[in-house]
């Protein structure tokens, strides 16, 4: 079996934590449970492009148990956690090509090492891997029936793609689903942000000032966490209804050019380029704090904060100080990469629960009607989403109300008024 992980001996340990976080995942065990008897996905080869995590391995598990021959690659060079590759190589006999800190170009190896292995699905969670295939390997689109894309940002490269007319095959938006974006997106990146920022610098967020830029799903989760924390958050928007829903929930909103200047901690979140400049580090306090849980490391111009320094240290794991010219100090967390998976674990296991049960069904969906399909970005049907939700609430033990006959007939007829 080919594969590249840092060291298998790290497996031990890896296999623990998968181990821990299956026990968080009961909707994707239900579908694990399913799947190994069933084999809905026998004999499929599936390209993975995710972050390297305990839940993942998880999701990497229940394909293989479906019947899949599943093979993972990292979607950024910095997320991977080497014990879980190690134990995914030795314990389950899963190829993974994935060692945190890899090169560029090493990453972009191992993307193409999972494209070796000629697909028929692929997952990503970003886009490289598909973006790979449409760019420099083209002729082996063909060979591909369909994909899944895990991610806000990759979601947008794709719909960039279909509106060109220049996707070769269909994608599934996971990221579309209710039972992922209104969770994993709010809650997991919520709660994962704060636990990378709080891993890294052991920072007291009561009384500081915590400047949130985009208020999309990922961003409303953080400042209502930041908040509940005791911490004065402002927002920053670039959309009129984000920046209203964000001042009516309670949050002061202005530009980051304002923002700037008062912030304690920043932390950027909108999948866009550039939201913290030079303009930004000039007017910045001594002190203050950096960090983005956006999916590239493009939202912070760290090019230019390097050269306005002077001086660059490790000062803590996950934290460089930068020194700018004048003496000022403006510390940067995970490289500008996504802080909750840099600094710290990820989303917790329960929220990626849904997150992963909807890319197995959403597998198991592409591969009967991937045929049908055009060269589109795809939802999953609500019919799968809500039944996601419905396993997720059994889990829980919560029992919620049915409609009863007269319910249903009032909801569906217009004759009866005031
Ligand atoms: N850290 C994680 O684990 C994790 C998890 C899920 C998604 N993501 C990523 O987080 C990013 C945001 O995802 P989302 O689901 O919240 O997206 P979203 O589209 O719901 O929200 C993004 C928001 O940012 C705003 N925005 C865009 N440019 C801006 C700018 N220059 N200044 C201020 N605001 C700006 C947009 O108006 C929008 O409201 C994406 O890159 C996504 O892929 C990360």
């Amino acid at each position: 079996m080919k594969y590249d992980v840092k060291d298998l001996k790290l497996s031990g340990a890896g296999k623990n934590r998968i181990e821990w976080a299956e026990k968080f995942m009961p909707v994707l065990r239900s579908i694990k449970t399913r799947f190994a008897k069933e084999k809905p996905l026998k004999d499929v080869r599936l390209a993975c492009c995710l972050h390297v995590t305990t839940e993942t391995a998880n999701l990497m598990i229940t394909l293989k148990a479906g019947g899949a021959e599943p093979f993972l690659c990292a979607s950024n060079p910095l997320s991977t956690q080497d014990d879980v590759a190690a134990s995914l190589v030795a314990d389950y006999g899963i190829p993974v090509f994935a060692i945190r800190a890899e090169s560029n170009d090493v990453y972009y190896d191992h993307i193409n090492a999972c494209l070796d292995m000629h697909p028929i699905l692929t997952m990503d969670d970003g886009a490289d891997l598909v973006s790979t295939l449409h760019t420099k390997r083209r002729n082996q689109a063909s060979e591909i029936m369909g994909g899944s894309e895990e991610t806000t940002t990759g979601v947008i490269r794709l719909k960039a793609m279909e509106k060109k007319g220049v996707l070769l095959f269909p994608v599934l938006a996971i990221n579309d689903s209710s039972t992922k974006h209104l969770f994993d997106n709010r809650y997991g990146t919520g709660q994962s942000t704060i636990d990378g920022v709080m891993r890294s610098t052991n920072m007291l967020l009561a009384g500081a000032t915590v400047v949130i830029a985009g208020y999309g799903w990922c961003g409303r989760g953080v400042a209502n966490r930041a908040r509940g924390m005791g911490a004065n958050v402002i927002v920053c928007e670039i959309e009129p209804l984000r920046a209203l829903e964000a001042v009516m929930d309670g949050f002061r909103v202005m530009p980051m050019s304002k923002a700037a200047k008062i912030g304690d901690l920043f932390i950027t979140l909108t999948g866009d380029i550039a939201v913290i400049g030079p303009r930004h580090f000039k007017l910045m306090k001594d002190g203050a704090i950096v960090a983005n849980s956006g999916h590239f490391d493009v939202e912070i111009d760290l090019k230019a904060l390097s050269t306005m320094s002077t001086k660059k240290r490790d000062i803590r794991p996950n934290v460089v100080e930068y020194t700018l010219k004048g003496g000022k100090h403006i510390l940067v967390l995970g490289e500008g990469r996504l802080v909750n998976l840099a600094a710290a674990e990820g989303h917790p296991a329960s929220v990626m629960d849904m997150s992963f049960a909807n890319q197995s069904l959403g597998a198991e969906w592409m591969l009967k009607n991937g045929p049908k399909l055009g060269r589109k970005v795809y939802s999953i049907p609500q019919k799968i989403d809500m039944e996601i939700a419905r396993l997720k609430l059994a889990s829980m033990g919560v029992t919620i109300d049915k409609l009863s006959t007269e319910q249903k007939h009032y909801l569906t007829s217009w004759e009866m008024g005031t």
